[in-house]
């Protein structure tokens, strides 16, 4: 009996899961956070807080299972000695990358960051939006750069 194919299967879970986690950013960040601007300025932050804690709660499965899966490669393919080296930056990039998710929906959001978004959005609904917008389109960058990286790393450029 042929043994199961763990690490491209793990690969596969890996890539699959930062696909529909980076791609729901690029919809909140391209598509959602423009769209807002037609509604009424009172009504663009509770309508972004809604389409969010539906997106967010999906985020929050598939940050798990990209840091479980990536930990799973890191220790089949013995990569735990390229962490902190110039060959390893690309990890490195994945992983604070992935660390600044974790912070950011399982401590930042629920403690702080809703409460404020919705009472700055009272205030002013289109800056708070603009402001919003902004700190996705940031994060979508870094987003790319950490996949290239990746990409180019595994391939051994750099
Ligand atoms: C705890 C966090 C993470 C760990 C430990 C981790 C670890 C790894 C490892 C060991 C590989 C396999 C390298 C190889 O095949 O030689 C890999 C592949 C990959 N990772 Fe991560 N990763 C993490 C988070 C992320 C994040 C946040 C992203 C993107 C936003 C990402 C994107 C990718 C991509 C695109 C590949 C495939 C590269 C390729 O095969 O061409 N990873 N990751």
């Amino acid at each position: 009996m042929t043994s199961l194919p763990i690490l491209p299967m793990l690969l596969a879970v890996h890539v699959l899961s930062v696909m529909l986690w980076i791609g729901g950013l690029a919809f909140v960040t391209t598509v959602v956070l423009p769209a807002l601007a037609r509604l009424p300025a009172a009504q663009r932050i509770p309508a972004f807080l809604e389409i969010e804690r539906r997106f967010g709660s999906q985020a929050r499965v598939l940050v798990l299972v990209v840091g479980a899966s990536g930990a799973g490669l890191l220790a089949r393919l013995s990569l735990a000695s390229l962490l902190g080296t110039a060959q390893g930056l690309w990890l490195d990039g994945m992983i604070a990358f992935w660390a600044l998710f974790m912070l950011l929906l399982f401590v930042l959001e629920p403690a702080v960051l809703h409460r404020r978004l919705r009472e700055r959005g009272a205030r002013d609904g289109e800056a708070t939006r603009v402001l919003l917008l902004r700190a996705h389109a940031v994060l979508l960058a870094l987003a790319l750069i950490v996949v290239t990286a990746a990409v180019l790393g595994v391939q051994g450029v750099g």
